[in-house]
């Protein structure tokens, strides 16, 4: 991907058909990394991606939300070492943990990826520590939430060595509220903004979202008489660790 807008047909790559750049293969192989039908699994080549450019072979790759373990698979895949955390483990290679209280020691990984709840769209668990349940266009302005994803990201630049990259997948949201015109959340750029107090922005790409309700008539009829607009990208931002 050379630009920075990406796009890719489906949301797994085929593992036959895609082996590292530098020539290391994994162990797993297996059609689909993590699962697709885990409501808000990332597209796993856009992990894929990522750990060509911004790792090596035999690095530690963390993912402190690892959700259905997308990030794992791609890791077992491309030789990499992965680390994967979430609140509500969904398999045994999961270990759990609060994203904001990881159990790591300080600069011990290479690399860290993050696709976290964009504020309350999915409901992931009933644990009430799950940053999912947090509205970002709440009514103390999605202070909670943008608090929450601070130390989630302060919890990544500790544990990521210097000179190492970080990489966070993310959407902004917009939600029809009661006799008003809507509340747009601009989570991207507010998330920007705090990793930018810690990291040094590399870049941003954006990443096309086939959204499956423009195929569905009544929502693409409610976006233009509602005057909104259905998340068409989803942010790739893209950070280093420089501290010297
Ligand atoms: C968008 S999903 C991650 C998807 C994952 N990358 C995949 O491909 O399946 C966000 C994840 O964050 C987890 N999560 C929410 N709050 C958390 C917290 N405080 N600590 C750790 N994980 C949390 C949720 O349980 C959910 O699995």
């Amino acid at each position: 991907m050379p630009t920075t807008l990406w796009e890719y047909p489906s949301q797994h790559y085929d593992p036959a058909r895609t082996a590292g750049r530098d020539g290391v293969t994994g162990s797993r192989g297996p059609k689909m990394q993590g699962r697709s039908s885990y409501t808000g699994a990332t597209p796993s080549w856009i992990i894929w991606q990522l750990l060509q450019r911004y790792t090596r072979a035999r690095d530690t790759v963390l993912d402190p939300m690892c959700g259905s373990g997308t990030t794992l698979d791609v890791c077992a895949d491309l030789g990499r070492i992965g680390i994967g955390f979430d609140l509500a483990p969904s398999r045994e290679d999961i270990q759990p943990a609060d994203a904001r209280d990881l159990p790591l020691a300080d600069a011990s990984v290479d690399f860290v990826f993050i696709d976290p709840p964009y504020s309350t769209h999915v409901d992931y668990s009933d644990d009430p520590r799950c940053i999912g349940r947090l509205d970002a266009g709440g009514d103390d302005g999605g202070k909670a939430y943008y608090a929450a994803m601070r130390r989630v990201f302060g919890q990544a630049y500790r544990v990521l060595r210097d000179r190492r990259y970080l990489a966070v997948y993310v959407s902004d949201s917009w939600r029809k509220h009661k006799g008003s015109t809507g509340v747009f959340m601009p989570i991207g750029f507010e998330l920007f903004a705090i990793l930018r107090e810690k990291f040094k922005p590399v870049d941003i790409v954006c990443v096309v979202r086939h959204n499956k309700k423009l195929d569905l008539g009544n929502w693409r009829k409610a976006a233009e008489e509602g005057n909104f607009f259905l998340r068409g990208f989803n942010y790739l931002l893209l950070f280093k660790k420089q501290t010297s």
